[in-house]
């Protein structure tokens, strides 16, 4: 498949057939995304493979309150989790259905990635705000997973609910004091695949030379 075109066709797959995905083809899609760049080449990811079901059911029942508490907050206009402003007021919702989660023992492929925080050069960890740039040594690392995973016609999502609750999920993961959950990583056989993707326009974003300059394209 031509590279332009993978980039602008591979949606989140959450829904699944039966049809298992062998160790093998795990591995081909590790193989492929561990040519992903990262900070100085340092490669600070690190993926386990979940297989046995207690282990994926305790993962997803970590994630499930996260998840009920992302909708409550995104039901209320705010961006759910938001470091910028107050957090809103909500209303708890309780259980929310989630196919991926409800689900997880019989998804074909749950990988956990977790990052070694002692591997990452976070340049902006001394700035007033959040860091942000460490993710970058990572997550090109999942996308690369996810279109590997396009170029056999098999599905995923990227998730990060996880690490929201990585306190509790450390322990059973048995998780480096010094590493971080970066994400759960969801593989299969799509259902089906969405052909046309809802993307914002480039001259929604950028722009010529300042921030609060005229767009560009
Ligand atoms: C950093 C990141 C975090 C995400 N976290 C979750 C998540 O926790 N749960 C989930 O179902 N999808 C998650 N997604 C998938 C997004 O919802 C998805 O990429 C977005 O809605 C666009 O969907 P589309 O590619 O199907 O159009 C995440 C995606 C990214 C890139």
């Amino acid at each position: 498949m031509d590279l332009a075109e993978a980039l602008c066709s591979n949606p989140s797959v959450r829904e699944f057939t039966d049809e298992p995905v062998s160790d093998e083809e795990v591995a081909a899609l590790l193989e492929v995304a561990r040519f992903a760049p990262s900070g100085g080449n340092r490669q600070p990811w690190r993926v386990a493979v979940i297989k046995e079901p207690s282990l994926r059911r305790a993962l997803a029942d970590l994630c499930g309150p996260v998840w009920s508490e992302y909708l409550a907050e995104g039901i209320t206009g705010a961006t759910p989790f938001s470091v910028v402003g107050p957090p809103p007021e909500i209303e708890p919702l309780g259980p929310q259905p989630n196919p991926l989660l409800d689900a997880i023992e019989s998804v074909p492929v749950v990988l956990v990635v977790a990052a070694d925080l002692g591997q990452i050069a976070m340049m902006d960890k001394d700035l007033a705000r959040v860091p942000l740039t460490g993710g970058a040594s990572v997550y090109p690392f999942v996308h690369s997973i996810l279109l590997a995973a396009r170029d056999r016609n098999l599905g995923g999502v990227m998730t990060t609910f996880l690490a929201r609750a990585e306190p509790a999920a450390a322990p059973l993961l048995r998780l480096p004091d010094t590493w971080a959950l970066a994400s759960m990583v969801f593989l299969g056989h799509p259902v089906r695949r969405a052909t046309k993707l809802t993307r914002r326009p480039v001259s929604d974003f950028a722009v010529i030379d300042r921030f609060d300059g005229v767009s560009f394209g």
